[in-house]
């Protein structure tokens, strides 16, 4: 498949498909989408008209900050050969979990064959700070259930089991909570016993609801961006919606799933250090990612990033596209448009599920898709 002329693809971009009908809706694709919840996900039907007006079938795609990996399995579903990079241990687990793929069956086989596992796992490690969320046998029960899944590299199922470990339903495991920010709400609820494989297997068969290819040309990494582990000249298209400024804190807000993914505290604060996400750091990091983009992507690919302004203040607004665009055209790319993309507060994801950035993200309205190509050095 031949990709029309550039200036027919931006046309296109400029008429936000994702924004019409069916494509409107936040939960638009398939269910393996959801495995769970992530600050600063993107709607899935954005990431699907991205990757169908800038790459063709079979074209290499970077995500060099996949986040839950909602870029590269969209990829991968369209034919792409998808790569998704970050350096959140938690993200990276999601995104292992969507391509790990070995169909339901299998998976139910396997939980069948986990039920008669012993449940009394030891909690006397656990921080109080985690114990309060859980009734005392569940938590031994997720403890027990995530040890075995992550000895039997169960990619798949050890990703349900974090998607479902807490939120605000009955089939979450925690006290009533949030499902993308965990906060221990005021008065403070008892936490209930919630029996784990039953909610698990429901998990699992929710996210096969929809048929989903077995096998996938999809690679998960675990990694900075400012060092990727790709070769020269590797990658057809990057197609990313990076950290803006210090908008997002993508470790406070998953401390807990960060938890059961093996990250305690302290490594939290070490991991929220190596994020870019800190306002007088951004800039010069970022050099560091275009850097590396050069090095990784093949002359003339396209580079295109979701960023969105930061509102300091009534009169102070920083608009991160023009910032990164102005700081890649020294480093040798040429920009070729930033779209600009709406979103009503209402409709971004915190503000929907609460959460205590909810206030402070409100204010965070426009996205802005930058389109860049790589100068043929
Ligand atoms: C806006 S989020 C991406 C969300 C993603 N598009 C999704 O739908 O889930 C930005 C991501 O950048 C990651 N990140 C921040 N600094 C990084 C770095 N130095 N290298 C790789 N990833 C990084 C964060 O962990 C976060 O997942």
């Amino acid at each position: 498949m031949k990709l029309p002329p550039l200036k027919t693809q931006l046309a296109i971009l400029e008429t936000r498909p994702w924004t019409k009908g069916e494509y409107a809706k936040q939960n638009w694709g398939v269910w393996m989408h959801s495995i769970s919840a992530y600050v600063g996900r993107i709607k899935p039907s954005f990431a699907h008209f991205l990757i169908e007006i800038f790459s063709a079938q079979g074209n290499t795609i970077l995500d060099p900050f996949s986040g839950v990996g909602t870029i590269p399995l969209e990829a991968d579903n369209m034919g792409r050969i998808a790569i998704a990079n970050d350096l959140n241990p938690y993200a990276n687990i999601i995104t292992k979990s969507k391509f790990d793929r070995r169909g339901l069956s299998n998976e139910l086989i396997y939980l069948e064959s986990i039920k008669d596992l012993d449940l009394k796992a030891e909690t006397n490690h656990v921080p109080e700070w985690v114990k309060e969320f859980y009734h005392e046998k569940t938590l031994q029960e997720i403890l027990a259930i995530r040890k075995r899944l992550l000895a039997d590299g169960r990619d798949f199922l050890l990703g349900c089991l974090l998607g479902i470990v807490h939120g605000h339903r009955s089939t979450h495991l925690s006290m009533r909570t949030g499902y993308i920010i965990p906060y221990i709400p005021n008065p403070k609820p008892i936490a209930e016993y919630r029996e784990v494989l039953p909610r698990l297997i429901s998990k699992a068969k929710r996210m096969y609801s929809d048929k989903v290819p077995d096998t996938t040309n999809g690679t998960v990494i675990f990694g900075d961006a400012r060092s990727l582990k790709l070769e020269d000249r590797s990658v057809d298209v990057v197609i990313s919606s990076p950290p803006y400024y210090h908008t997002l804190d993508y470790v406070h807000s998953n401390r807990l799933r960060l938890w059961f993914a093996g990250v305690d505290f302290e490594n939290q604060y070490l991991l929220a250090d190596n994020l870019i996400q800190q306002r007088n750091t951004y800039l010069s990091a970022m050099k560091e990612v275009g850097k590396e983009l050069k090095r990784v992507m093949k002359d003339n690919a396209l580079c295109i990033f979701i960023l969105g302004d930061v509102h300091l203040s009534a009169k102070n607004t920083l608009n991160t596209a023009q910032d990164i665009s102005d700081l890649y055209k020294d480093l040798g790319f040429t920009t070729h448009a930033i779209v600009d993309d709406e979103i009503p507060a209402s409709k971004t994801t915190i503000v929907k599920y609460g959460g205590e950035n909810a206030i402070k993200n409100k204010k965070q309205k426009l996205d802005r898709i930058l389109v860049m190509s790589k100068n043929v050095s």
